[in-house]
Protein backbone atom coordinates (compact mmCIF):
# COMPACT_ATOMS: atom_id res chain seq x y z
CA UNK A 1 0.00 0.00 0.00
CA UNK A 2 1.03 3.54 -0.67
CA UNK A 3 1.66 5.61 2.01
CA UNK A 4 1.06 8.89 -0.26
CA UNK A 5 -2.67 7.21 -0.12
CA UNK A 6 -2.91 7.47 3.82
CA UNK A 7 -1.34 11.18 4.40
CA UNK A 8 -2.49 12.43 1.12
CA UNK A 9 -5.79 14.32 3.05
CA UNK A 10 -7.50 14.78 -0.37
CA UNK A 11 -10.06 12.20 -0.56
CA UNK A 12 -9.68 9.95 -4.07
CA UNK A 13 -10.93 6.63 -2.66
CA UNK A 14 -13.34 3.86 -1.77
CA UNK A 15 -12.96 5.17 1.93
CA UNK A 16 -15.33 8.22 0.96
CA UNK A 17 -18.55 6.29 1.94
CA UNK A 18 -16.87 5.72 5.89
CA UNK A 19 -15.80 9.37 5.92
CA UNK A 20 -19.39 10.48 5.28
CA UNK A 21 -20.66 8.34 8.46
CA UNK A 22 -17.49 10.01 10.44
CA UNK A 23 -18.93 13.54 9.87
CA UNK A 24 -19.92 15.22 12.54
CA UNK A 25 -23.53 16.65 12.25
CA UNK A 26 -24.01 19.77 14.86
CA UNK A 27 -21.26 21.79 16.82
CA UNK A 28 -22.02 19.75 19.66
CA UNK A 29 -20.36 16.87 17.44
CA UNK A 30 -18.00 18.63 16.38
CA UNK A 31 -14.57 18.37 18.38
CA UNK A 32 -11.71 21.11 18.70
CA UNK A 33 -11.91 24.20 16.75
CA UNK A 34 -13.31 26.13 19.82
CA UNK A 35 -12.64 29.47 19.09
CA UNK A 36 -14.70 29.02 15.46
CA UNK A 37 -17.07 26.70 16.74
CA UNK A 38 -17.90 29.23 19.54
CA UNK A 39 -18.64 32.35 16.86
CA UNK A 40 -20.27 30.22 14.67
CA UNK A 41 -22.79 29.11 17.93
CA UNK A 42 -23.13 32.80 18.63
CA UNK A 43 -23.87 33.84 14.88
CA UNK A 44 -26.33 30.45 14.47
CA UNK A 45 -27.91 31.79 17.26
CA UNK A 46 -28.04 35.62 16.66
CA UNK A 47 -29.54 34.52 12.51
CA UNK A 48 -32.23 32.27 13.85
CA UNK A 49 -33.33 34.83 16.49
CA UNK A 50 -34.30 37.00 13.59
CA UNK A 51 -34.91 34.83 11.80
CA UNK A 52 -32.65 35.55 8.73
CA UNK A 53 -30.15 33.47 6.91
CA UNK A 54 -26.70 33.56 8.24
CA UNK A 55 -23.77 36.06 7.13
CA UNK A 56 -22.20 34.99 3.87
CA UNK A 57 -19.26 32.54 5.95
CA UNK A 58 -15.88 31.76 4.43
CA UNK A 59 -13.83 28.23 6.03
CA UNK A 60 -10.14 28.30 5.06
CA UNK A 61 -7.19 26.26 6.38
CA UNK A 62 -5.22 22.75 5.01
CA UNK A 63 -6.87 19.99 3.52
CA UNK A 64 -8.95 17.28 5.88
CA UNK A 65 -9.42 19.69 9.12
CA UNK A 66 -13.14 19.93 8.79
CA UNK A 67 -14.33 22.77 6.31
CA UNK A 68 -16.80 21.04 4.17
CA UNK A 69 -18.25 19.11 7.64
CA UNK A 70 -18.60 22.59 9.21
CA UNK A 71 -20.22 23.81 6.54
CA UNK A 72 -22.53 20.93 6.66
CA UNK A 73 -23.04 21.50 10.53
CA UNK A 74 -23.71 25.13 9.89
CA UNK A 75 -26.68 24.47 7.31
CA UNK A 76 -28.10 21.84 9.55
CA UNK A 77 -27.86 24.08 12.47
CA UNK A 78 -29.68 26.17 10.91
CA UNK A 79 -32.56 24.35 9.76
CA UNK A 80 -31.64 25.15 5.87
CA UNK A 81 -31.04 22.91 3.19
CA UNK A 82 -27.79 22.91 1.70
CA UNK A 83 -26.55 23.04 -2.18
CA UNK A 84 -23.05 21.96 -2.25
CA UNK A 85 -20.77 23.08 -5.80
CA UNK A 86 -17.34 23.89 -6.25
CA UNK A 87 -15.08 26.72 -7.90
CA UNK A 88 -14.24 24.27 -10.96
CA UNK A 89 -17.88 23.10 -11.38
CA UNK A 90 -19.15 26.65 -12.16
CA UNK A 91 -17.97 27.19 -15.59
CA UNK A 92 -20.12 29.18 -16.89
CA UNK A 93 -22.15 32.35 -15.73
CA UNK A 94 -25.41 30.45 -16.88
CA UNK A 95 -24.39 27.50 -14.86
CA UNK A 96 -24.25 29.85 -11.45
CA UNK A 97 -27.20 31.91 -12.62
CA UNK A 98 -29.24 28.26 -12.62
CA UNK A 99 -28.36 27.34 -9.38
CA UNK A 100 -28.86 31.01 -7.66
CA UNK A 101 -32.55 31.14 -9.40
CA UNK A 102 -33.33 27.77 -7.80
CA UNK A 103 -32.75 29.07 -4.24
CA UNK A 104 -35.14 29.28 -1.56
CA UNK A 105 -35.00 31.29 1.33
CA UNK A 106 -32.04 31.06 3.79
CA UNK A 107 -30.63 28.22 1.63
CA UNK A 108 -26.66 27.47 2.01
CA UNK A 109 -24.77 27.42 -0.80
CA UNK A 110 -21.79 25.49 -0.51
CA UNK A 111 -19.61 26.65 -2.57
CA UNK A 112 -16.01 24.21 -2.36
CA UNK A 113 -12.56 25.25 -3.47
CA UNK A 114 -14.06 28.89 -4.11
CA UNK A 115 -10.54 30.13 -5.03
CA UNK A 116 -10.93 27.79 -8.67
CA UNK A 117 -14.05 30.35 -9.44
CA UNK A 118 -13.58 32.11 -12.97
CA UNK A 119 -13.42 35.56 -13.20
CA UNK A 120 -16.91 35.62 -15.33
CA UNK A 121 -18.55 33.87 -12.56
CA UNK A 122 -17.51 35.67 -10.56
CA UNK A 123 -18.71 38.87 -11.19
CA UNK A 124 -22.30 36.94 -11.11
CA UNK A 125 -21.49 36.31 -7.58
CA UNK A 126 -20.92 39.38 -6.33
CA UNK A 127 -24.14 41.36 -6.83
CA UNK A 128 -25.76 38.06 -5.61
CA UNK A 129 -23.97 37.74 -2.49
CA UNK A 130 -24.45 41.45 -1.75
CA UNK A 131 -27.00 42.60 -3.00
CA UNK A 132 -29.58 38.99 -3.54
CA UNK A 133 -29.83 40.10 -7.32
CA UNK A 134 -28.68 38.63 -11.02
CA UNK A 135 -28.01 40.63 -13.71
CA UNK A 136 -29.22 38.99 -16.97
CA UNK A 137 -29.05 40.31 -19.90
CA UNK A 138 -32.17 40.16 -22.39
CA UNK A 139 -31.90 40.30 -25.63
CA UNK A 140 -28.69 40.97 -28.51
CA UNK A 141 -27.22 43.87 -29.96
CA UNK A 142 -28.73 47.23 -29.39
CA UNK A 143 -32.01 46.12 -28.59
CA UNK A 144 -30.35 43.90 -25.69
CA UNK A 145 -31.42 45.81 -22.17
CA UNK A 146 -30.26 44.43 -18.66
CA UNK A 147 -32.45 43.20 -15.99
CA UNK A 148 -32.63 42.38 -12.79
CA UNK A 149 -34.01 39.96 -10.62
CA UNK A 150 -34.15 39.54 -6.97
CA UNK A 151 -33.79 36.36 -5.21
CA UNK A 152 -33.99 34.95 -1.87
CA UNK A 153 -31.44 35.86 1.14
CA UNK A 154 -29.49 32.75 1.41
CA UNK A 155 -26.14 32.18 2.82
CA UNK A 156 -23.09 31.37 0.75
CA UNK A 157 -20.87 29.34 2.60
CA UNK A 158 -16.90 29.07 0.74
CA UNK A 159 -14.45 26.59 1.39
CA UNK A 160 -10.44 27.30 0.49
CA UNK A 161 -7.46 25.60 1.38
CA UNK A 162 -5.57 28.93 -0.13
CA UNK A 163 -6.99 31.86 1.19
CA UNK A 164 -4.48 34.10 -0.47
CA UNK A 165 -5.68 33.08 -4.13
CA UNK A 166 -8.90 34.76 -3.30
CA UNK A 167 -9.74 37.69 -5.35
CA UNK A 168 -9.94 40.78 -2.62
CA UNK A 169 -13.63 41.74 -4.02
CA UNK A 170 -14.88 38.15 -3.53
CA UNK A 171 -13.20 38.18 -0.20
CA UNK A 172 -14.65 41.34 1.25
CA UNK A 173 -17.99 39.86 0.31
CA UNK A 174 -17.77 36.98 3.23
CA UNK A 175 -19.05 38.72 6.38
CA UNK A 176 -17.35 36.01 8.49
CA UNK A 177 -13.67 34.67 8.12
CA UNK A 178 -12.60 31.73 9.96
CA UNK A 179 -9.27 29.97 9.82
CA UNK A 180 -8.93 26.38 10.87
CA UNK A 181 -6.03 25.26 12.39
CA UNK A 182 -4.47 21.60 12.86
CA UNK A 183 -5.95 19.86 16.05
CA UNK A 184 -4.15 19.89 19.50
CA UNK A 185 -3.44 16.11 20.59
CA UNK A 186 -6.28 16.21 23.24
CA UNK A 187 -8.76 16.69 20.47
CA UNK A 188 -7.20 14.31 18.35
CA UNK A 189 -7.61 11.89 20.66
CA UNK A 190 -11.26 12.42 21.09
CA UNK A 191 -11.42 12.44 17.58
CA UNK A 192 -9.92 8.88 16.65
CA UNK A 193 -12.18 7.25 19.94
CA UNK A 194 -15.29 8.98 18.45
CA UNK A 195 -14.65 7.43 14.86
CA UNK A 196 -13.45 4.34 16.81
CA UNK A 197 -16.44 3.87 18.48
CA UNK A 198 -19.15 4.58 15.37
CA UNK A 199 -16.84 2.08 13.18
CA UNK A 200 -17.37 -0.17 15.90
CA UNK A 201 -13.55 -0.55 16.73
CA UNK A 202 -12.41 -1.87 20.42
CA UNK A 203 -9.75 0.63 21.21
CA UNK A 204 -7.53 1.71 24.41
CA UNK A 205 -7.44 5.52 25.58
CA UNK A 206 -3.72 5.21 24.79
CA UNK A 207 -3.82 3.60 21.61
CA UNK A 208 -6.16 6.43 20.61
CA UNK A 209 -3.70 8.88 21.93
CA UNK A 210 -1.04 7.80 19.84
CA UNK A 211 -3.09 7.08 16.62
CA UNK A 212 -4.16 11.01 17.19
CA UNK A 213 -1.00 12.31 18.31
CA UNK A 214 0.57 10.82 14.78
CA UNK A 215 -1.87 11.61 12.30
CA UNK A 216 -0.56 15.36 11.42
CA UNK A 217 -3.59 17.12 13.71
CA UNK A 218 -5.50 16.33 10.92
CA UNK A 219 -8.96 14.70 11.33
CA UNK A 220 -9.14 12.90 7.96
CA UNK A 221 -5.50 11.35 8.20
CA UNK A 222 -6.51 10.34 11.89
CA UNK A 223 -9.54 8.11 10.20
CA UNK A 224 -7.50 7.08 7.61
CA UNK A 225 -4.64 5.84 10.45
CA UNK A 226 -7.37 4.20 12.34
CA UNK A 227 -8.68 1.92 9.80
CA UNK A 228 -5.65 1.02 8.59
CA UNK A 229 -4.51 0.13 12.25
CA UNK A 230 -7.90 -1.63 12.78
CA UNK A 231 -7.29 -3.75 9.76
CA UNK A 232 -3.40 -4.82 11.30
CA UNK A 233 -5.02 -5.58 14.85
CA UNK A 234 -7.85 -7.70 13.53
CA UNK A 235 -4.96 -9.83 11.79
CA UNK A 236 -1.73 -9.52 13.82
CA UNK A 237 -3.09 -9.01 16.81
CA UNK A 238 -6.18 -9.71 18.82
CA UNK A 239 -8.88 -7.00 17.22
CA UNK A 240 -8.42 -4.62 19.95
CA UNK A 241 -6.29 -1.53 19.22
CA UNK A 242 -4.24 -1.05 22.34
CA UNK A 243 -1.03 1.10 22.40
CA UNK A 244 1.24 -1.70 21.24
CA UNK A 245 -0.72 -2.78 18.76
CA UNK A 246 -1.13 0.91 17.30
CA UNK A 247 2.82 1.47 17.53
CA UNK A 248 3.52 -1.91 16.09
CA UNK A 249 0.94 -0.44 12.86
CA UNK A 250 2.16 2.92 13.06
CA UNK A 251 5.84 1.36 12.18
CA UNK A 252 4.82 -0.90 8.90
CA UNK A 253 3.14 2.23 7.86
CA UNK A 254 6.19 3.96 8.26
CA UNK A 255 4.43 6.85 9.71
CA UNK A 256 7.35 8.25 12.33
CA UNK A 257 6.90 9.45 16.09
CA UNK A 258 5.84 13.06 14.80
CA UNK A 259 3.56 11.56 12.62
CA UNK A 260 5.63 12.08 9.08
CA UNK A 261 5.38 9.68 6.43
CA UNK A 262 7.81 9.04 3.68
CA UNK A 263 7.10 11.64 1.19
CA UNK A 264 7.22 14.32 4.09
CA UNK A 265 10.89 12.81 5.14
CA UNK A 266 11.47 12.54 0.98
CA UNK A 267 11.33 16.44 1.01
CA UNK A 268 12.72 17.35 3.90
CA UNK A 269 16.17 15.14 2.55
CA UNK A 270 15.76 16.81 -0.75
CA UNK A 271 16.08 19.92 0.60
CA UNK A 272 19.11 18.81 2.81
CA UNK A 273 20.47 16.67 0.06
CA UNK A 274 20.28 18.18 -2.92
CA UNK A 275 19.89 21.99 -2.22
CA UNK A 276 22.09 22.23 0.82
CA UNK A 277 19.19 22.69 3.11
CA UNK A 278 17.97 25.55 1.19
CA UNK A 279 16.59 27.90 0.51
CA UNK A 280 15.31 26.65 -2.72
CA UNK A 281 12.52 27.99 -4.56
CA UNK A 282 8.93 26.03 -4.71
CA UNK A 283 9.26 25.29 -8.44
CA UNK A 284 12.90 24.13 -8.32
CA UNK A 285 12.11 21.39 -5.50
CA UNK A 286 8.81 20.31 -6.68
CA UNK A 287 10.18 19.35 -9.89
CA UNK A 288 13.41 17.34 -8.17
CA UNK A 289 10.04 16.07 -6.43
CA UNK A 290 8.40 14.96 -9.57
CA UNK A 291 5.63 16.81 -7.53
CA UNK A 292 2.61 19.26 -8.21
CA UNK A 293 3.93 22.74 -6.99
CA UNK A 294 0.18 22.59 -5.33
CA UNK A 295 0.51 18.77 -3.65
CA UNK A 296 3.81 20.45 -1.97
CA UNK A 297 2.46 24.29 -0.51
CA UNK A 298 -1.66 22.50 0.03
CA UNK A 299 -0.50 18.93 1.37
CA UNK A 300 2.77 18.81 3.01
CA UNK A 301 3.87 22.11 3.91
CA UNK A 302 1.67 23.76 5.95
CA UNK A 303 2.52 20.76 8.86
CA UNK A 304 6.16 20.92 8.29
CA UNK A 305 5.85 24.18 9.04
CA UNK A 306 4.05 24.26 11.92
CA UNK A 307 6.82 21.81 13.39
CA UNK A 308 9.23 24.30 12.55
CA UNK A 309 11.01 22.07 10.36
CA UNK A 310 10.87 24.07 7.00
CA UNK A 311 11.40 28.23 6.83
CA UNK A 312 9.62 30.29 3.84
CA UNK A 313 12.12 32.98 3.46
CA UNK A 314 12.38 35.63 0.11
CA UNK A 315 14.51 33.01 -1.30
CA UNK A 316 13.00 29.83 -1.13
CA UNK A 317 12.51 26.97 1.38
CA UNK A 318 14.89 26.19 4.25
CA UNK A 319 15.43 23.05 6.27
CA UNK A 320 15.77 24.42 9.82
CA UNK A 321 17.87 22.86 12.87
CA UNK A 322 15.18 20.67 14.05
CA UNK A 323 14.23 19.37 10.54
CA UNK A 324 18.66 18.07 10.71
CA UNK A 325 17.81 16.17 13.83
CA UNK A 326 15.11 14.18 13.11
CA UNK A 327 16.32 12.88 10.36
CA UNK A 328 19.50 12.59 12.27
CA UNK A 329 21.63 14.57 9.75
CA UNK A 330 24.33 16.80 11.24
CA UNK A 331 23.37 20.51 11.26
CA UNK A 332 26.24 22.54 9.19
CA UNK A 333 27.25 25.27 11.20
CA UNK A 334 27.25 28.15 8.68
CA UNK A 335 26.45 31.27 8.40
CA UNK A 336 22.92 32.06 7.39
CA UNK A 337 22.76 33.90 4.31
CA UNK A 338 22.10 37.41 5.11
CA UNK A 339 18.30 37.89 3.98
CA UNK A 340 18.85 41.06 1.64
CA UNK A 341 18.61 40.72 -2.20
CA UNK A 342 21.89 40.23 -3.84
CA UNK A 343 21.96 36.78 -4.38
CA UNK A 344 20.87 34.95 -6.84
CA UNK A 345 17.23 33.96 -7.29
CA UNK A 346 16.39 30.72 -7.10
CA UNK A 347 12.94 29.46 -8.81
CA UNK A 348 9.64 30.86 -7.70
CA UNK A 349 9.26 32.65 -4.37
CA UNK A 350 5.93 32.56 -2.25
N1 LIG B 1 -14.00 18.38 14.36
C1 LIG B 1 -14.13 17.15 13.88
N2 LIG B 1 -14.56 16.15 14.68
C2 LIG B 1 -14.67 14.91 14.22
N3 LIG B 1 -14.36 14.53 12.96
C3 LIG B 1 -13.92 15.48 12.12
C4 LIG B 1 -13.80 16.84 12.53
N4 LIG B 1 -13.35 17.54 11.50
C5 LIG B 1 -13.19 16.70 10.48
N5 LIG B 1 -13.54 15.45 10.85
C6 LIG B 1 -13.44 14.25 10.02
O1 LIG B 1 -12.45 14.49 9.04
C7 LIG B 1 -12.96 14.25 7.75
C8 LIG B 1 -12.47 15.34 6.83
O2 LIG B 1 -13.12 16.55 7.11
P1 LIG B 1 -13.62 17.52 5.94
O3 LIG B 1 -13.93 16.74 4.71
O4 LIG B 1 -14.69 18.35 6.50
O5 LIG B 1 -12.31 18.36 5.69
P2 LIG B 1 -12.04 19.56 4.68
O6 LIG B 1 -11.42 20.65 5.49
O7 LIG B 1 -13.28 19.89 3.93
O8 LIG B 1 -10.96 18.97 3.69
P3 LIG B 1 -10.65 19.39 2.14
O9 LIG B 1 -9.88 20.68 2.18
O10 LIG B 1 -9.79 18.27 1.63
O11 LIG B 1 -11.96 19.50 1.42
C9 LIG B 1 -14.47 14.20 7.89
O12 LIG B 1 -15.01 13.17 7.14
C10 LIG B 1 -14.71 13.89 9.35
O13 LIG B 1 -14.91 12.52 9.51
MG1 LIG C 1 -13.77 19.62 1.92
Amino acid sequence: MSAERLVNPHSDSDDQQVEKSLRPRTLSEFIGQEKVVEQLRIAIAAARGRNEALDHTLFYGPPGLGKTSLANVVANEMGAKIKITSGPAIERAGDLAAILTNLQANDVLFIDEVHRLNRVVEEVLYPAMEDFALDLVVGKGPGARSLRLTLPRFTVIGATTRLALLTSPLRDRFGSVHRLVFYSDDAMAEIVNRSARILGVPISAEGAREIGRRARGTPRIANRILRRVRDYAQVVASGVITLEVARAALAQLEIDELGLDENDRRLLRAIIELFNGGPVGLSTLAAALAEEVDAIEDVYEPFLLQLGFLQRTPRGRVATRRAYEHLGVPYPERALPPDDDNGPQQGTLF
